[in-house]
């Protein structure tokens, strides 16, 4: 593990803006920046970067932390590797491998990366060597994406065993269900996260007899299908680089496109497009070119798939296939240069829609006009925006601001800020408490963990007691989920606390806990039919409200505390 006054160290010399704003783009509003957020979808800016509490906090999805948990998030890192990230900024040198959580999945996964990878190339894998080469595929072109080959009688279990490692550990990593190896007879796909570690597998059977035709490893903590993209890690500079990206459907179609030279491309895991491989891949390419299969499954992908890159604010392109074509045979049947004259034809989406959408009826066409419009309500850049409205208007012969009126009335996206978080007055207190770091001496000598009746709130209270040179932008290792998010809201919303709010708000509290407090003994005393009792607490009663009432004229009178 980092020592902690280290992670200390580089979270207090980190400017918050600057790390989100390589990503991000802020602006300044007030104290605070605001932008899109980019772990969710959303046309008006709800996401929050607070400088000075060196937090962000986004009030649509309710994502935020401090700039350890932004990258984690946003660049799927390990906790040691956002801040030894960090620390690079800094110039500060830190060891981090011995720190991964995940560190013994990662280990695993390379182990059985470099095992199939063997296989392929030894006498075992002649099947696999054999298929590759009957597929066109020059491992020598590919290296990057470390192909392999898993036997069809086995053997991983028995290398890793040797390696070191655990049953149990080949299990967490979706290796092995109960403990027969999953993939078998099957060429491998290594999948590898933005950090080039390999978090999984696919697997392609090499006969037909082999179902299903292709096998992902399993979900585990390391590996979401939905939130990675294949070929991504390989490709991500020459994306960033050009600014476009080609998306395709298949391991093969990725693999033998990007043998021929187009090296900007990545693909889905098997699945359609998910809304965080949209984010993901708006954040290393603003113009994407879709390149799915020329059949109909291939066409409906393409047009789900248009909705959610727009979202994500990425200029969308369709490049159509023949019908009965994918990339792979087509690039292998009509070669490089004819590929590259099929993304020059590419149309814009709203040309794909109007062409792949029947309308033969004036009800079809209703819908088409329908769902276009939701699909330009979401694009940010208003020139864009203004020049697909004017072309729907054109197209479709309707007035543009009969389409502006349908936009704001109909499709305006809600406002996701949900207004209705219930708060309540002690987590109130806690956010004016955190707020107000800089006064906790001098909450610790008026309060007491017992004055909290919530149990988060409480439990939260005890390990800030324990705390010192506590900064709001650790919450998200003290708290649970649920309490932190409104606690960020709260705390990015309002300005820092002065030592004479706070006071006040810990002597109101404390005044309503006495309170609540005699309140109970006073009916206590009365069921008892114990009148003397009665009359002691209806006089202490009648103090407290005179001591509270004095902290309001003390804090009137602006008299030190
Ligand atoms: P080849 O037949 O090897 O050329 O594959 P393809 O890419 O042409 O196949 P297809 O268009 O049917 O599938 C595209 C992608 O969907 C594949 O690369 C896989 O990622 C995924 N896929 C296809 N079939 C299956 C399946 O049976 N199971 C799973 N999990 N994924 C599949
Ligand atoms: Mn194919």
């Amino acid at each position: 593990m980092i020592e902690r006054e280290k992670v200390e160290e580089i979270k207090r010399q980190t400017d918050i803006v600057a790390v989100v704003g390589q990503y991000v783009q802020l602006k300044k509003m007030g104290r605070n920046y605001r932008g899109l957020c980019p772990f969710h979808s959303e046309k008006n800016p709800s996401f929050y970067v607070s400088p000075e509490k060196g937090i962000f906090y986004c009030f649509g999805c309710k994502k935020g932390g401090n700039a350890i948990n932004f990258l984690m998030e946003y660049e799927k890192l390990d906790f040691p590797d956002a801040v030894k990230r960090l620390a690079k900024n800094l110039g500060i040198e830190i060891d981090t491998t011995k720190g991964l959580r995940y560190k013994e999945l990662y280990e695993v996964n390379e182990q059985a990366c470099q095992f199939y990878a063997k296989c392929l190339n030894e006498a075992i894998g002649r099947r696999g060597k054999d298929y590759l080469t009957r597929r066109k595929l020059s491992i020598d072109k590919i290296k990057s994406f470390r192909l392999g080959y898993a036997p069809a009688s086995g053997g991983l279990v028995t290398y890793l065993r040797q390696k070191g490692f655990s049953i149990d550990r080949l299990r967490q990593a979706g290796l092995i269900s109960t403990s027969r190896e999953i993939f078998r007879d099957r060429l491998i796909f290594p999948i590898l996260n933005m950090s080039g570690r390999i978090i999984g597998f696919g697997g392609r059977g090499i006969d037909d007899y082999i179902q299903p035709k292709y096998l992902n490893s399993p979900e585990t903590a390391i590996f979401k299908k939905g939130e990675c993209l294949y070929g991504l890690y390989q490709s991500k500079d020459q994306v960033r680089a050009k600014g476009e990206v080609l998306l395709v459907e298949g391991y093969f179609d990725l693999l033998s496109v990007y043998q021929h030279g187009f090296d900007n491309i990545c693909a889905p895991l098997g699945t359609s497009l998910t809304e965080q491989q949209a984010m993901l891949l708006s954040r290393f390419a603003k113009k994407v070119f879709i390149l799915f299969d020329g059949d109909l499954s291939g066409i409906k992908a393409a047009l789900r798939a248009i909705g959610l890159l727009i979202n994500a604010q990425v200029d969308v392109h369709v490049a159509s296939l023949p019908e009965d074509s994918d990339p792979d045979n087509f690039i292998n049947q009509n070669g490089a240069d004819a590929l590259r004259e099929l993304l020059g034809g590419a149309v814009d989406f709203f040309h794909f829609y109007k062409r792949v959408v029947k309308t033969d009826t004036l009800e079809q066409e209703i819908a088409l006009i329908k769902d276009l419009i939701q699909i330009i309500a979401k694009i940010q850049d208003p020139i864009r925006y203004d020049r697909y409205l004017k072309y729907v208007a054109r197209v479709f012969g309707i007035e543009t601001e009969v389409l502006q009126k349908e936009i704001t009335q109909k499709v305006k996206e809600p406002m996701k800020v949900s207004r209705n978080i219930k708060i309540s007055q002690e987590e109130k207190l806690m956010a004016m408490i955190l707020n107000g770091w800089e006064h906790f001496s001098l909450v610790k000598k008026h309060l007491h963990p017992d004055d909290f009746k919530e149990g988060g709130v409480k439990r939260l209270f005890k390990k800030l007691e324990k705390e010192d040179g506590f900064d709001v932008a650790n919450l998200s290792e003290l708290v649970e989920e649920n309490l932190r998010e409104k606690l960020l809201s709260i705390v990015m919303r309002e300005d820092p606390v002065s030592k004479e709010s706070l006071i006040e708000a810990i002597m109101t509290h404390k005044g309503r806990v006495q309170k609540d407090r005699l309140m109970k003994k006073i009916s206590d005393a009365v069921e008892r039919g114990d009148e003397a009792a009665r009359q002691q607490y209806y006089k202490e009663l009648d103090t407290l409200k005179r001591q509270l009432l004095k902290i309001g004229v003390e804090k009137a009178t602006n008299i030190e505390i």
